[in-house]
């Protein structure tokens, strides 16, 4: 429906490693980097960074619309009229968190279109959290607490990301996501102080929930090959593993809050370092996933295909009606 703004022709940069004199184009923009201010999409950018954010954004932005789905699940089968509409609310949140990147990312010069047919045509990632099923209701309760509370922590320094319209975006998704932790807390609180039952079932759901939640923030930082040019970009500002070693520690006393163990046996305090030290990350599972192979990779795709068929006849419409307006306007002048 709408072209994309593409603010001006990519032009490549010489990047990192040639020992060509930067251009005054390059120098503007490393002075900006350098000085923490914002890069605008009107503003010169290296090929380099405009694609890793392009990647960056629109994987964001496909994992907010592929993240609906474990939790529309629920929404016919919430428990009472209150969590319907919570669960409604926040599903509502992500599709929003969608769009607000897709936006960012269109201001790089992609459209909207293209990463559509790239998430559809199952070309484009997305996280691979949303690939695992939620078969019980407290599982609503870890989806909050740990899914939205680890891209919480991976999100809140993105609100400082150099360039403008991501890190902008990401100010009010925090905002955002942050309730949705909290209304993920607050279900799994009201299951342990629940039945037996109730308790069992949220324990049972979080020890599912926990080492993926922790595999949120990537590879350990020795098998990260493109964060360090995504530091020096001022794109990343903490590496992966102090993300993973932040969330863990702001989960710890809330777990105790809650009365849940964490299923990490090897779990605890370190006084020397001032942190928990935590188990081994079996990445198997997650390179599996990645691969394709999670529980509900294949039905993530075929409903986002589904969808976005169904939403065909909108698109059509509001594409008749603009071609309306135009001609209508071009009749009057
Ligand atoms: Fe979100
Ligand atoms: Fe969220």
């Amino acid at each position: 429906m709408t072209s994309p703004r593409v603010p001006h022709p990519i032009r490549s940069a010489l990047g990192a490693g040639n020992n060509a004199s930067p251009t005054p184009e390059e120098e503007q923009f490393n002075a900006l980097i350098e000085a923490d201010s914002r890069i605008e999409p009107r503003d010169w950018m290296p090929d380099g960074y405009r694609k890793t954010l392009i990647r960056q954004i629109s994987q964001h932005a496909n994992s907010e619309i592929i993240g609906m789905q474990p939790e529309s699940n629920w929404i016919t089968r919430a428990p009472s009229l209150k969590r319907k509409a919570v669960l409604i609310a926040k599903v509502q949140d992500e599709a929003g968190h969608g769009l607000y990147l897709y936006s960012a990312a269109q201001t790089l010069g992609i459209s909207r279109e293209e990463m559509t047919d790239q998430l559809i045509a199952g070309k484009a990632r997305y996280s691979s959290i949303f690939n695992y099923e939620t078969p019980t209701w407290a599982d609503m309760g870890s989806v909050g607490w740990l899914v939205d509370g680890a891209a919480i922590c991976n999100q809140v320094p993105l609100c400082r990301a150099s360039y403008g319209p991501y890190g902008r975006a990401m100010v009010r998704i925090c905002k955002e996501e942050s309730f949705h932790q909290r209304q993920g807390f607050e279900i799994l609180l009201e299951l342990m102080n629940g039945t037996p039952a109730q308790r069992a079932m949220a324990q049972e759901s979080v020890n599912r929930w926990y080492w993926p939640a922790l595999m949120m923030f990537g590879p350990p930082d020795d098998d990260s090959p493109n964060s360090a040019q995504s530091t020096a970009w001022k794109i990343k500002r903490f590496s992966n593993d102090e993300l993973r070693q932040r969330f863990v520690n702001m989960l710890v006393p809330q777990a105790a809050v809650l009365g849940l163990t964490l299923p990490d046996p090897d779990l605890k305090w370190n006084d020397e370092t001032g942190m928990y030290d935590l188990g081994e990350i079996d990445w198997t599972e997650f390179h599996e996933i990645l691969a394709g192979r999670g529980p509900a990779n294949g039905r993530r795709l075929q409903r986002r295909r589904e969808a976005h068929e169904d939403g065909r006849w909108v698109r059509d419409a509001a594409a008749a009606y603009s071609r309306k307006q135009t001609q209508e306007m071009a009749v009057a002048s």
